[in-house]
């Protein structure tokens, strides 16, 4: 099969388009012919070292994917050959990575895609969806006709979080940085927008919730916590899920003062439970068409390496040059 894989962590040049071995799937697994996949942040992040990983090289690049069940271990009891399924969360941990025609993933990771909801979509929203999800509802706890503000909301996590929060019931107000993109955020159902590249999040959200917000989820790897702590509500609670180097001041006394919390999480850490809860939502949501994986290019697998560093100079270079998702195909 074709495959996007390394023989050693580094540059986006290192990954190459060539041909391994079609996998085997052992009796929990399913082999997936992959109809599509998605980039995140974090693969890059793999690829190049920044994250250490145990890697199986050669090591196939990339966590979501979705496709088709070509062939189900003995054991696999939720799937049988032919059904559609999405999923996550592989090239982590010592698992291989689904940039590749076949992908031999463990039941327990992939989900069921619904009939109207193509591969690249089901592909795209994946990683994204299930962080979003586990950070509104497990975690902050959102309930409805709470106030959330998402820094960051046409980005891949953001737009998620700002379309399930709307789901949820809660008044989202969101960042971009463009008009482009601030009005990619209103069709996504954000009710305030705010340019953070020419307004004043401080002036625009003590007009838009004078008492504060309930939540503050932050999708930048440099948080800002004086601002969001004064801009939280009492018993406010903050996301945070970016930025490991970050060692940013903290303001102790207004933060335990208005009795509000902090949650952290990495999506990967979550349980196989957790993880299909969340899917389970996302599903539902996405054949309601209330939720819809926000894409900014489609590119053939071929291009991984392309597009491996398109990801890079957007997010971490903070070149903007992306709005939400590249799902590459096979
Ligand atoms: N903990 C986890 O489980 C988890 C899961 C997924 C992702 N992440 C991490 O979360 C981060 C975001 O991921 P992503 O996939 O959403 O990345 P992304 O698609 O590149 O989005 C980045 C977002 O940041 C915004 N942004 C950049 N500079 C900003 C500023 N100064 N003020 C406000 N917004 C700003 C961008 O807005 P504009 O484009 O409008 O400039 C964009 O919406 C990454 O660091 C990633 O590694 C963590």
């Amino acid at each position: 099969m074709k495959a996007a894989h390394i023989t050693q962590t580094g540059l986006a040049e290192n990954i190459v388009y060539g041909d391994l071995p079609t996998p085997k799937p052992s009796p929990t697994q399913c082999l997936v012919k992959v109809g599509a996949v998605s980039l995140n942040p974090v693969d890059t992040y793999i690829r190049s070292g920044m994250v250490p990983m145990p890697l199986p090289f050669p090591f196939v690049v990339g966590c979501d994917l979705a496709g088709t069940v070509v062939e189900a271990g003995s054991d696999v009891k939720r799937f049988k050959t032919g059904d559609r399924v999405w999923g996550t969360n592989q090239g982590l941990l010592g698992r291989q990575g689904t940039f590749a025609e076949y992908c031999a993933v463990d039941e327990c990771w992939l989900y069921p895609t619904p009939a109207s909801i193509s591969d690249e979509q089901a592909a795209a929203i994946s990683l994204v969806g299930i962080t979003a999800h586990l950070g509104l509802v497990r975690d902050a706890k959102l309930q409805r006709g709470e106030t959330i503000f998402v820094n960051g909301g046409s980005g891949g996590v953001g737009s998620a979080v700002v379309q399930m929060a709307g789901v949820i019931g809660a008044r989202v107000v969101t960042t971009a940085g463009s008009d482009k993109k601030l009005e990619l955020c209103r069709r996504l159902r954000a009710d305030h927008v705010i340019n953070y590249k020419t307004q004043s999040i401080e002036t625009e959200l003590k007009k838009i919730a004078p008492a504060g917000v309930n939540v503050w989820w932050e999708t930048l790897r440099e948080p800002n916590f004086d601002l969001a702590v004064a801009s939280l509500a009492a018993r406010g609670r903050m996301i945070l899920m970016a930025g490991r180097e970050a060692r940013p001041p903290f303001p102790v006394g207004p933060f335990y003062v208005k009795g509000c919390s902090l949650h952290g999480f990495v999506m990967f850490m979550a349980t196989p439970e957790e993880q299909r809860h969340s899917a389970e939502n996302i599903n539902q949501w996405l054949a309601e068409e209330k939720l819809k994986a926000n894409i900014d290019r489609v590119m053939p697998l071929s291009e991984a390496a392309a597009a491996h560093r398109l990801q890079e100079e957007s997010t971490i270079g903070k070149a903007g040059t992306l709005s939400g998702k590249i799902v590459l195909k096979p």
